[in-house]
């Protein structure tokens, strides 16, 4: 009783927010609509065992004989073609959405309070509810239960871009096999997560959550995130398909996309995720593309996803994507999430009038009934709520540290002799794990930097703890991270502190080096903006000279920290402090990582996934994005949502975006435009240095062969990231300069030691998607294979001739 009233509180609380935003007479529009669970089946617990021929199997539909779709030594094909005709059609109708957004609160049958959505259970045939829960950080469920003295905390792992800047496929994988696993201990069948989206703009509030600016960098980390996580037996949802590179208006944005940037720069990145790891399902994404909106879209869902990359999953919708539910079945989006009654009705009257066929219906129902049939709860499996935390941490500092890049040392790192660190700017004290809204995880702790620094037997300076201190008690109300929905609107971000000259003195006086720590947060529902978050604030460029200043008169060192979600400006300070390391948000251990590459005990070998620009405007998307930032508009999302703006009172960058640019994005086009960029793609400083040597190049039955080899030419042990990338120089055509290929990381090399690594490229990787013909074109004659520490370091090339 305590916890139904508990749980309706929430639901009151978001009512009351919705009605907030929307107006009174939305009420009942919004509880119908979006609410409402009355017509969702309770599960069948009362489920019986069977033994036959020495094996126990459970009789499902309690008829007392074993069922084909029962006996699990069938194959998969067999037992969905088994339990579909055993269906009633209202049974697969009910099947297509899911049991509504309160069912993950806790209400009714769920037994995962914090899943943000199910599966619906079919009781009379006992199949069960699946729970569905992000996100790309870790998983994200309630880590509190009324009337339980134990907690369900997740771990935090680094966000999105820090792995990806990790360029290491096996580590990905480690770190997925073990979100995979703490959703499998949990009682979560999908993981509803990687997010494939490309950084289009710095500003996307979700490119945190996203891997790269390349599709192949994207693709690959990807395949291998997903790999590990259904290594488990749960399911991912690879997200967000495809170009939701906006967040501002994001439920009705038209991307108007050329189909050659799509096929070689949106789309790319999930063909290789599908390729190499063919994820259970994929999430279609809000937005439009070319007037159409990605979950009713059959070219893109059918055509392509199924008929041409041979994807075998679901698809499902984004939480409320889209208008039309018989639209989107017929399209090939199979799953509606989380399921409203205005969806079921309307499933129900187009199944009735004819408009949505029981073919089109079963064809979704299928791959539907594929997934529960492979699902670890159709296995019985019983979850034991007790995944191994402390292994987990220990997997999220190793791949925080590996992921972070060194983008600056002069002689200041790793710290040697030092004992007193003055850690400047709240940050240092207020560590950020990850970015806000459905990315974010409920973790136990967040190890800060100055926690992490004293982990590792630094003394903190007591002067600039003091005055953070002191500030923190000024600000208390701001201090308060905001919760829920809350959180997700208003990224936290406490205000900064100012420190005077005579502050800094005192703090300068008493330690041997200064750390000022640059944070920034941002995520689901909003776009970041330039003023105060792309550049500094001005309370920030002041910390940064004055601290620099004195810690330099002083001839003492100053490293910069950055523990932020996405790319800043950086030109303007960087000369100023001795050092740099992007931190990203490592997640719940990144303190410690950040203490591991500082004080040496791990060498930096992370390397950037996208470009760090001069000036914004220099980003060939810069003239057609949201820049004045803001968040979703909610009213429209819950009214409008299916009326259509006529053309003249339609607002550039919201109602559609023009990606007027093209394939140009990133160093596509920083490379063909000849900008200098403040840090290029695929750059990263260690604490050694790498020569290559001997390459080679062949080419054998549509493969192009490489091999190179890299020695550490340093006198410590360290890891380097070699990065093939491949040019045509006499193209007849308008292509980027080089585009990344493939890539690998070392092992860690011992000083002097030397390995020789090799790739292998299909020929077909080199083809561009022509607009005459509508397919991917390969441009005959020399290509030159370019192997590189970035993408503005190119060490080594050859070149080789396809005929
Ligand atoms: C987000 C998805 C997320 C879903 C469920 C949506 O608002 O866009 O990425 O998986 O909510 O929480």
């Amino acid at each position: 009783m305590r916890k139904v009233f508990r749980v309706s509180l929430k639901v009151l609380g978001i009512i009351i927010l919705l009605v907030l935003v929307t107006g009174l007479g939305g009420f009942w529009y919004i509880n119908s609509t979006f609410l409402s669970f009355e017509n969702n089946y309770a599960e069948n617990n009362d489920i019986k065992e069977l033994t036959l021929d020495g094996y126990t199997f459970l009789d499902r539909n309690g008829n007392g004989d074993l069922d084909i779709y029962e006996d699990n030594r069938k194959s998969t094909d067999e037992r969905v073609k088994n339990l579909l005709l055993q269906m009633t059609l209202e049974e697969k109708i009910h099947l297509l959405k899911g049991s509504g957004f309160a069912s993950g609160m806790g209400i009714g049958n769920s037994t995962v309070p914090g899943a943000a959505g199910t599966i619906v259970p079919t009781p009379r045939l006992g199949i069960p509810t699946i729970y569905l829960s992000d996100g790309p950080a870790g998983l994200r469920i309630e880590p509190k239960r009324e009337d339980e003295d134990r907690t369900y905390y997740c771990t935090a792992f680094p966000i999105g871009t820090l792995l990806s800047s990790t360029w290491n496929t096996d580590l990905v994988n480690i770190v997925g096999t073990a979100m995979g696993n703490e959703a499998l201990e949990y009682g979560i069948d999908v993981i509803l997560g990687p997010g494939a989206n490309i950084h289009r703009h710095p500003f996307c509030g979700r490119n945190f959550e996203y891997y790269s600016e390349d599709p192949v960098l994207t693709g690959f980390i990807g395949a291998a995130m997903v790999n590990g996580i259904e290594s488990q037996g749960i399911g991912t949802s690879l997200k967000h398909f495809v170009a939701n590179n906006q967040e501002i208006d994001r439920n009705f944005n038209d991307v108007i996309v050329s189909d050659r940037a799509m096929r070689e720069i949106y789309l790319k990145g999930f063909e290789i995720i599908v390729n190499k790891s063919q994820p259970w399902t994929i999430m279609s994404s809000y937005n439009k593309v070319n007037g159409k909106y990605t979950s009713e879209s059959k070219d893109l869902l059918t055509d392509i996803l199924r008929d041409e990359w041979s994807f075998e999953g679901l698809v499902m919708t984004d939480w409320f994507g889209g208008s039309n539910a018989p639209a989107q079945i017929a399209a090939g989006n199979d799953l509606l999430e989380p399921g409203t009654k205005k969806q079921w009705k309307a499933l129900k009257e187009a199944a009735k009038n004819g408009t949505l066929s029981e073919e089109e219906i079963n064809t979704s129902v299928r791959r539907i009934l594929k997934l529960i049939i492979q699902s670890k709860k159709m296995q019985n499996y019983k979850h034991g709520n007790n995944p191994n935390l402390e292994a987990h941490a220990k997997i999220a500092r190793q791949s925080a540290t590996e992921g972070m890049i060194l983008l600056k040392n002069e002689n200041a790192l790793p710290i040697r002799n030092t004992r007193n660190i003055a850690l400047l700017g709240v940050t240092s004290y207020d560590f950020i794990a990850g970015g806000t809204g459905s990315g974010d995880v409920n973790e136990a702790y967040t190890v800060s930097l100055e926690e992490g620094l004293k982990n590792a037997g630094f003394k903190i300076n007591q002067a600039a703890k003091n005055l953070f201190e002191t500030h923190k008690t000024k600000y208390k109300a701001e201090f308060t991270k905001p919760g829920g929905i809350s959180a997700m609107i208003n990224p936290y971000i406490p205000p900064r502190i100012t420190y005077t000259e005579s502050e800094l003195n005192e703090i300068v006086a008493s330690s041997d080096l200064g750390i000022i720590t640059i944070g920034r947060n941002s995520g689901e529902g909003g776009d970041r903006v330039e003023k105060d978050d792309f550049l500094l604030s001005e309370t920030e460029q002041n910390m940064m000279a004055n601290v620099c200043k004195v810690f330099h008169n002083a001839g003492k060192k100053v490293v910069v920290v950055m523990n932020i979600g996405g790319v800043i400006e950086t030109v303007s300070w960087k000369s100023k402090p001795d050092a740099i390391l992007l931190a990203w948000q490592g997640g719940q251990e990144g303190g410690n990582s950040v203490a591991d590459i500082l004080s040496g005990k791990v060498n930096p070998s992370g390397k950037l996934p996208m470009t760090f620009p001069v000036n914004l405007n220099d980003h060939a998307s810069n003239t057609n994005f949201p820049l004045e930032g803001g968040t979703i508009d909610i009213k429209r999302m819950i009214f409008d949502s299916l009326e259509e703006k006529p053309e003249n009172e339609k607002v550039k960058n919201k109602d559609y975006t023009n990606y007027e640019e093209g394939i140009y994005v990133g160093y596509r086009h920083f490379d063909k435009a000849e900008l200098d960029v403040s840090y290029p793609f695929g750059f990263g400083l260690s604490y050694t240095t790498f020569d290559l040597s001997n390459l080679n190049v062949t080419l054998q039955n549509d493969t192009i062969n490489v091999t190179v080899t890299v020695t550490n030419s340093g006198s410590l042990a360290g890891k380097e990231v070699l990065q093939v990338y491949t040019s045509k120089p006499d193209t007849n055509i308008d292509r980027p300069l080089k585009e990344l290929r493939t890539f690998t990381k070392t092992k860690n090399l011992k000083p002097e030691e030397a390995s020789t690594v090799s790739f292998q490229i299909p020929v077909s990787e080199l083809s561009y998607w022509s607009e005459e013909t509508s397919q991917w074109s390969l441009e005959k004659g020399l290509y030159s294979i370019q192997v590189g520490t970035s993408s503005r370091d190119i060490r080594l090339s050859m070149e080789v001739e396809i005929n």
